[in-house]
């Protein structure tokens, strides 16, 4: 207790520092000790809604393997800290959507709701990955939708939730309030913005059934700003093309077209030596490109993506910080080589306030119910929410 005390105050000192620096704002010293006092009395501390602000566009600008980060500074930040039930995050969360999907014209939004208090056994959880994601069912070896929803899907079924039974069911919302039993919800489909794919030169792709939504919204990832957890802190962007059309469509382990579309494209898919694959994975793109822009979907492709990457290192350069980034996650998935990014190195320290990744508490729960038969649900327990502060400080 005392130990995590410490080491929440030695954050909160060090985010106050560079925040005053950065904005100019002078001795952080008055703050500082408004926080030491709180923290002393309460185990956490409440901060300002610029401070909320400030520290969540800040996460942004430090994730190393984000390419979209020159635009961090128009993250719209909600402070939803004041709501205490599921029911009323389901319906911010449904809010987030109208707001982020802006017809279309997506915007980057965050929504961060209470953080978390660890001493008090205190945390809220979304238990999906993605607030839009499609189920996936494995049927005697084969797989329907997105198989990297598999374990979720069955998590979801085992608690009571029913899918149509499509490759584009969208999975329900599960909220887990501090250490309650996860309550589940279904997103309503006017919440939903897809985009149906098809190709501008082959008939034939439209019929293929496919399509994609058009709002990645993260929900397990944890926002850390100055020692305090935001657990539940959902947070979008929008698409760069070769997200959905080169890895989740194209990925081998998720929904694994290649083979579909070159056979389609009656292409020799006998020997590498055809290039059915590169081909293959270029139309893909091309459909998804084409689909997005015809119905006015933003989306960036992955050449623009990597340029205005660059621009947003020069510009962090000009601003006297050194960029950190992950050279694997930020070259794009196809054609790397053409695009400046990857012939460039960076350091990839990865710096506060960030977002963090989690242990999905469904993982953790089911873990520990096989090895020592706690129920699932009651598995967020104060030593189980320690032990996760912990793991975050390791990502
Ligand atoms: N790669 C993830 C997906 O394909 C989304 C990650 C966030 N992407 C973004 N453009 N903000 O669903």
């Amino acid at each position: 207790m005392v130990e995590y005390l410490e080491k929440l105050w030695a954050k909160a000192e060090n985010f106050y520092r560079d925040y005053y620096l950065e904005k100019g704002l002078g001795d952080p010293g008055f703050r500082l000790a408004q926080i030491k006092a709180e923290i002393d009395t309460k185990g956490t501390y409440w901060q300002t809604y610029a401070e909320l602000e400030y520290g969540a566009k800040i996460a942004w600008r430090n994730s190393n393997r984000c390419i979209g980060r020159l635009f961090w500074k128009s993250l719209k930040v909600r402070d939803l800290r004041h709501i205490n039930e599921e029911q009323d995050i389901f319906e911010a969360i449904v809010e987030h959507l109208h707001l982020a999907s802006n017809q279309g014209k997506i915007r980057p939004y965050i929504s961060i709701f209470r953080a978390e208090e660890p001493h008090l056994g205190k945390s809220i959880r979304l238990w999906n990955s993605q607030i839009i994601h499609y189920a996936g069912y494995e049927q005697s070896g084969q797989v329907l939708g997105d198989p990297a929803e598999i374990e979720f899907t069955k998590i979801c079924q085992e608690l009571g939730w029913q899918g149509a039974g499509t490759a584009f069911d969208i999975l329900p919302l599960v909220i887990q309030m501090d250490e309650q039993r996860p309550k589940l919800f279904d997103i309503p489909p006017k919440a939903v913005l897809e985009v149906p794919l098809s190709h501008p030169e082959h008939a034939w792709f439209a019929q293929l059934g496919l399509k994609w939504y058009a709002v990645p919204l993260i929900a397990d990832m944890v926002l850390e700003i100055g020692g305090l957890h935001y657990t539940c802190a959902p947070f979008n962007g929008w698409y760069m093309l070769t997200e959905i059309a080169a890895r989740n469509l194209g990925d081998a382990h998720r929904y694994n077209l290649l083979p579909l579309i070159a056979k389609k494209l009656n292409l020799d898919t006998h020997s590498n030596q055809h290039l059915w694959k590169d081909r293959a994975m270029l139309e893909l793109n091309i459909a998804v490109l084409h689909s997005f822009k015809s119905v006015g979907v933003s989306l960036v492709d992955h050449h623009t993506a990597a340029e205005q990457f660059i621009r947003f290192t020069a510009q962090e350069e000009q601003e006297g910080r050194q960029v950190q980034a992950d050279w694997a996650w930020i070259v794009p998935p196809m054609s790397g080589s053409s695009m400046t990014v990857f012939h460039k190195n960076w350091d990839n320290e990865v710096l506060t306030p960030n977002y963090f990744y989690n242990t999905p508490i469904w993982k953790a729960a089911t873990t520990a119910e096989t090895s020592s038969k706690i129920c699932p649900f009651h598995i967020n327990s104060q030593k189980e929410m320690a032990n996760q502060s912990k793991e975050l400080e390791l990502s």
